[in-house]
Formats: structure tokens, sequence, C-alpha cells
């Protein structure tokens, strides 16, 4: 039987290139969505992959909404942690609204999906978390503080629970994308963008199935080896 993945915000920009690649690589995805319905349910029509509505940051909603994945399609085998909001600003323009949403989002969102489904993995000696995180998160960003932080957090996250996972067949892995071609980037002032873009030596934004081949390698039988791991896939903007 197919193993089973889930993606959060799996229905649009790079989730939406990860729940494909998945697909493609023999897994039955299930994507999950917070808020923009209407993009979901033209991902469902176009690509036939089930989509779940839920709000990582909320922890009992995580735990419910595997529950359903896991009933619908059967035990998760896999996470990817990508859903992730943006609040920029400088720390004396930014409120506590906005540290809070990105901590509970960004950061919290990894914690709640890894509870509803790391005991099931252990059970099973087998899974795999791919955790997104960002070159943000290692190089830091002007007016970034919370989603740095939380990016930060994230890669940290990543390495202690890969060495709880690894006697259990499960593999705890993290992509570090730089500028990629999504709405995210998009909503950056352009004069700011347009110098960000001019420090990539590859001299462009990536494209969203770039990060999804990265995370169908970490979710791969043959990744099996590869734990506490982070791939930064950034145009070489930050080699770390
Ligand atoms: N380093 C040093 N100074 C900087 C700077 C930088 N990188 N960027 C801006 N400044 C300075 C400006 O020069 C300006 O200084 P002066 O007033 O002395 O001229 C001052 O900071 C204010 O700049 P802004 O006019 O831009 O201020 P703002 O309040 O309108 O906006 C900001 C601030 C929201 C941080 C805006 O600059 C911005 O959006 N920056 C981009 C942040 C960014 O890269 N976000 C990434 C989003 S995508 C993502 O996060 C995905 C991922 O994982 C990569």
């Amino acid at each position: 039987m197919a193993r089973v993945a889930i993606v959060t915000g799996g229905t649009r920009g790079i989730g939406e290139a990860i729940s494909l690649a998945l697909r493609e690589a023999g897994f039955t995805v299930a994507a999950n969505y917070a808020g923009n319905a209407e993009k979901a349910r033209a991902f469902a029509a176009k690509t036939g992959i089930a989509t779940y509505q839920w709000d990582v940051g909320d922890h009992q909603a995580c735990l419910d909404g595997c529950a359903r994945v896991a009933t619908d399609l059967g035990p998760v085998d896999a996470v990817i942690n990508n859903a992730g909001i943006t609040r920029d600003g400088t720390l004396h323009k930014m409120s506590f609204d906005d540290w809070n949403e990105v901590m509970r989002i960004n950061l919290g969102g990894c914690f709640n999906m890894a509870k509803a489904t790391f005991p099931g993995m252990r059970d099973r000696g087998w899974g795999r978390i791919v955790n997104i995180g960002s070159i943000n998160g290692q190089a830091g960003q002007y007016g970034q503080v919370n989603y740095a932080a939380a990016k930060s957090g994230i890669h940290g996250f990543t390495k202690a629970l890969a060495q709880e996972g690894a006697k259990f067949g499960i593999t705890v892995n993290a992509i570090a994308p730089g500028y990629i071609d999504t709405d995210m980037v998009a909503a950056v002032p352009a004069p700011v963008l347009e110098k960000i873009v001019a420090k990539i030596p590859v001299g462009r934004l990536g494209q969203a199935s770039e990060i999804a081949r990265g995370v169908a390698f970490f979710a791969s039988e043959e990744g099996g080896f590869v734990t506490g791991s982070t791939l930064s896939i950034n145009g070489g903007q930050h080699m770390y």
C-alpha cells in the first residue's frame, strides 16, 4: 500500500510543488491548508489530491486533522512542515501579535504536527519528517526578527528530533530555501527584492519545484541514512 504523506500549506506555492512531487514519488498525499479555501478547491479539482483544512498553529486542530487523514487515507508515514507566514517589519514597528503569530504557526506548527504523527511512526518503525526552514533562519534578515527566529528554531528542532527518531527508523531533515518565486516573495517591496536578487549568484529566484525535489529525496526510501541534515537550496546566496 502507498505510504501517506501530509504536506502542510500544501495547496499553494512551495507546498503545492511538494504535494505534486510526493505524489509522483508514489505517496498518497493529503494537502493541508488554513485559509485560502478557493485556492484549495482549485488545487483539489486540478490534481485530485485530497485537501484538509486546519490551522497548524492550533495544537488540538493538528491532532484532530491528522487523525482524520489517517482514517481516510491510512497511517501517516511522512509529514512535510511547510506552512508558514511572514509578518515583516523592523523591531520597533513589530507588534507582539506579529511576533507571536509567526512563532505560533511557523515553529509551533512543527511541534504540533510532530506530536500528532511521531508516535505512530515510532510504533511502525518508519517515518519521514521534512521541515521547511529558510535562508533567513540561517543568515538573519533585516525586518524579520520573528521569521528568522522561528526558522532558526526549525533548524534546531530538526536536529533534536532527528536524534530521537533515529533508532525508530524516522528521519528528520530540513530544507533551507532561499528566495523562491512564490506569492510570499512577491509581497516583498519591489526595490528591496531587486537588491536581494542582485546578491543571488545564480542570478534568479528559485522555483518551487527545485525545493520539492529536495523534499522528495529526504522522503524517499533511499534517504534513510540522511537525518538531522539541512539542505540549502538558495542559488548560492548563503553558503552555510
Ligand atoms: N540592511 C540595512 N538597512 C536596511 C535594509 C537592510 N537589508 N533594508 C532596509 N534598510 C534600511 C533602509 O535603507 C531604510 O533606511 P533609511 O531610512 O536610513 O534610508 C530603513 O531600513 C527603512 O527601510 P524601509 O523603507 O524598507 O522600511 P519599511 O519600514 O518600509 O520596511 C521592511 C521595512 C518591512 C523590513 C522592508 O524593508 C522589507 O519588506 N524587507 C524585506 C524583508 C524580506 O526579505 N522578507 C523576506 C520575505 S520572503 C521570505 O521570508 C521567504 C524566505 O524564507 C526567504
